[in-house]
């Protein structure tokens, strides 16, 4: 199984902004974590962050020639606006899940809309890092 992590916009920021919303664990926290969970279900990993939104797409048009079996993302912000990332999910016909640390239904109006929602198999939020495992298990079918 090979899965790809993409992270978007100020997630590079873990463990500085907003602690009380996203916790006092850093990026690196994050990626560790991840890695672990990856070695620990034979899963090849790549971790990808950027704050850009045409990064993402990119990333996202390079996986298509990758073959990846599945991606998690969390766009950050752009969850809530970015048509360019939705339609590069739907372009490249690989499975995507959405994930949030926060519980973006609980929260301002406007982080209730994700607009890359309906182009992913299934969403996980609002658990903190544990989101992120709960879609890697579920990608891993287990
Ligand atoms: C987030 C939620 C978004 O609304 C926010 O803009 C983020 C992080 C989360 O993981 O909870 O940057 O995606």
């Amino acid at each position: 199984m090979k899965l790809l992590v993409i992270n978007g916009a100020n997630l590079n920021f873990l463990g500085l902004r907003e602690t009380n919303i996203y916790g006092e664990a850093t990026y690196l926290d994050l990626v560790d974590f991840l890695q672990q969970i990856a070695k620990k279900h034979n899963i090849a990993l790549e971790i990808f962050q950027t704050n850009h939104e045409g990064a993402i797409v990119d990333k996202l048009q390079e996986a298509y020639h990758q073959k990846f079996d599945g991606i998690i993302i969390n766009p950050g912000a752009y969850t809530h606006y970015s048509y360019a990332i939705r339609d590069a999910i739907s372009s490249v016909n690989i499975k995507c899940v959405e994930v949030h640390l926060s519980n973006i239904y609980n929260r301002e109006d406007f982080r209730k809309i994700s607009v890359v929602k309906d182009v992913c198999i299934a969403s996980f939020y609002g658990k903190g890092f544990e989101s992120y495992k709960e879609a890697m298990l579920f990608l891993n079918g287990e």
